[in-house]
């Protein structure tokens, strides 16, 4: 019964709440779209001590019985803006310190690129999100496609086809040269983006200078690989992994050295480090008010996701105390009750083969 489910539930947190922790990807897991999927709300709510039951469904911001992050290669908003979006979609509290977007470990990169100028792709508003860590110089793509006027021949045709007074490149002062590439959220205009970034990346950060040899590329950083994830269409769309590919291929016929460039998100170490910190501080702050700087080891920390090669390899590949968990509501669609990846060779098994645990719902 659900009565006795929810004893055996809190049972089992009594148990392990000292130990155990959780991280919920969120595009294909609890969202499609803006559209919460079956269950999520509920499962979440559980976490807070209230189930579907109660008589009083809404609880405070830090009563969680569970600490639990929301783990998301998806971005292009502030942590904060994100937290308020989920608490409002699936009615539970988030704080914005619970929240992993692919692009917060760019956060790393303040120190080195606070004073220069950086270019920020992407949906949203990707200036926003790299002022809020830190960066003092952003120009996102939409602003700075209008400082060259004719980079983009295809501009007139577009939707949002606008006149600006023309500049010659070459006239530009130097505090004008991009210091750095950062593909916050999954590109919209891939043609106009890609041919721009190939400029940028090759030109040393100054765009329309043909005659320069070779000067070393532009750093480039994306917040996430993945190929593809599950939005609103019943089938998976492109995502910024497939924008990686698209821009490399081109990029590699143009420039004399393949293109170089680090991609975060899952299954990268680095979002998973992430969310182990701010787990840790959830659990102070819940299990150890008077000494929120006390750090806890956990036995253990599930990743609830939907996509075998990010969120079940980047488990996988971050180690212990990471277990991951495969929903059936996204990207992998299996019948399986244990989804083995596609091994390297005939015997379907290798090294970077894996098996992992499948759910239906969360
Ligand atoms: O653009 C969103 C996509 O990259 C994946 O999001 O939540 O499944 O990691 P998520
Ligand atoms: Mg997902």
């Amino acid at each position: 019964t659900t009565f006795s489910g929810s004893l055996r539930f809190l049972h089992l947190v009594s148990r392990l709440q000292q130990t155990i922790g959780i991280a919920f990807d969120i595009d294909g897991v609890l969202l499609r779209g803006k559209t919460p999927i079956e269950g999520a709300s509920a499962a979440l709510k559980q976490l807070h001590g209230t189930g579907p039951g109660d008589q009083d469904g809404k609880t405070k911001a830090g009563q969680a019985l569970i600490p639990h992050v929301y783990l998301t290669n998806g971005g292009g908003v502030t942590e904060a803006a994100k937290a308020e979006e989920l608490a409002s979609l699936l009615d539970v509290p988030v704080s914005e310190e619970q929240v992993i977007l692919g692009h917060t470990p760019f956060k790393n990169y303040v120190d080195r690129y606070r004073d220069q100028r950086v270019l920020s792709v992407g949906k949203g508003d990707t200036k926003k999100v790299m002022e809020a860590y830190g960066f003092r110089h952003v120009v996102p793509m939409e602003e700075y496609v209008h400082e060259f006027p004719d980079i983009d021949p295809l501009a007139p045709y577009g939707p949002s086809a606008r006149q600006t007074e023309a500049r010659n490149p070459p006239d530009l002062p130097p505090e004008h040269r991009i210091a750095a590439v950062f593909v916050v959220s999954d590109p919209v205009n891939w043609g106009r983006d890609i041919q721009v970034l190939c400029d940028v990346l090759r030109s040393g950060g100054f765009p329309g200078h043909a005659d320069t040899p070779h000067p070393p590329q532009v750093p480039l950083f994306l917040a996430a690989d993945d190929f593809e994830y599950q939005a609103m269409f019943p089938v998976p769309r492109f995502g910024m992994g497939a924008f990686r590919i698209a821009l490399e291929s081109l990029f590699n016929r143009l420039y004399h050295k393949p293109l170089s460039h680090v991609a975060y998100g899952k299954p990268s170490p680095e979002p998973y480090r992430f969310a182990l910190e701010a787990l840790r501080k959830q659990h102070a702050q819940l299990c150890r008010p008077a000494d929120p700087s006390a750090t806890v080891s956990f036995d253990r920390v599930y990743m609830v996701g939907d996509n075998p090669k990010t969120d079940v390899r980047g488990a996988l590949n971050a180690g212990h105390p990471w277990r991951p968990i495969l929903t059936r509501t996204g990207v992998y669609r299996g019948n399986h009750r244990v989804y083995k990846s596609p091994g390297d060779g005939p015997g379907e098994s290798g090294p970077h083969s894996f098996e992992t645990p499948v759910m239906s719902t969360v």
